[in-house]
């Protein structure tokens, strides 16, 4: 049964989906030939993300975005952890089914842990990474604590229950410049319609401090992939991952550039469609 209709309208792409051994279905979209980008979403979005790149990148990229199980239309098992390292583990089998190859993995959000933790499992298939706003290591600063908890443990599961809380929030406080529409608010909204499916969207807040074994296990692997070229296409005004966590981000990988989104805050597929497809279309001349 499809969790809802898509507004093909905003989305324009074909739905195609893979089963995945566990019975998890993976909705995704393929767009365009070229080299293959794998868009990665994190939390509490999914490839509708990436509705506005995926036209101004297909012409010359392979567009491959998939939505993690339980998020967009993707489905996820009775039982199912929504854990960071459980996407990990599902996205690894998607990449390894459908054999991608010299794969570029666009990160943002929890996408980075996710993304980066398929890569340093499957090192031979990544040609490089496209960096958002993101983090590769446990959050143990205070700012993150507290935003933890309070999405994470209390209100944030009530709001959630209430009124899709989560999905509110951060789509308000996390884009900057384009404002959403009544009609693109509905589609980030409709996955997590039924009060019961959306746990996704606080076990991701929670996990940012409390899945310091996956995320402490995934520093300690990052040299893994610290020769790969690096894209840094990062949000000046992102209400979460600042400065400081490009600078650390940036000592990891070796052969970096750095373009600045100065307007865009934490969704910076939302807020700076064209600077990222520009500068993506750029580096792969220069590469
Ligand atoms: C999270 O869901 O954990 C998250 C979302 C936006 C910014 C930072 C963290």
């Amino acid at each position: 049964m499809t969790k809802f209709e898509i507004n093909r309208k905003l989305f324009p792409f074909k739905s195609k989906y893979l089963d995945l051994s566990d019975g998890t279905r993976i909705h995704y979209v393929d767009e365009g030939s070229g080299p293959v980008l794998l868009l990665l979403h994190g939390n509490p979005a999914w490839s509708f993300l990436y509705r506005k790149l995926i036209p101004l990148l297909s012409n010359n990229f392979r567009c491959i975005a998939p939505d993690l199980p339980g998020f967009g239309l993707s489905t996820a098992q009775d039982g199912y952890s929504y854990l960071p390292e459980a996407h990990v583990q599902r996205m690894r089998e998607f990449v390894r089914t459908l054999n991608l190859k010299e794969i570029t993995i666009f990160t943002q959000d929890w996408a980075g842990p996710i993304g980066f933790g398929v890569a340093v499992t499957e090192p031979q298939r990544v040609a490089g990474f496209i960096i958002g706003n993101t983090f590769a290591w446990p959050l143990v600063k205070r700012n993150f604590r507290v935003f933890s908890v309070l999405m994470g443990r209390f209100p944030g599961p009530l709001i959630a229950w209430l009124f899709n809380g989560v999905v509110r929030f951060f789509f308000s406080r996390g884009i900057r410049k384009h404002p959403l529409s009544k009609d693109e608010w509905a589609m980030y909204l409709a996955p997590f319609k039924h009060r019961k499916s959306r746990s996704p969207t606080h076990i991701f807040p929670k996990a940012l401090t409390h899945a310091s074994a996956f995320l402490s296990g995934l520093e300690e692997k990052m040299t893994i992939l610290s020769d790969k070229p690096a894209l840094f296409v990062w949000g000046d005004r992102d209400f979460a991952f600042r400065s400081s966590e490009r600078e650390r981000l940036q000592k990891l990988f070796i052969k970096n550039k750095v373009v600045h989104l100065p307007d865009a805050g934490h969704f910076i597929q939302e807020d700076a469609p064209e600077e990222i497809a520009q500068a993506i279309q750029a580096w792969f001349r220069k590469k």
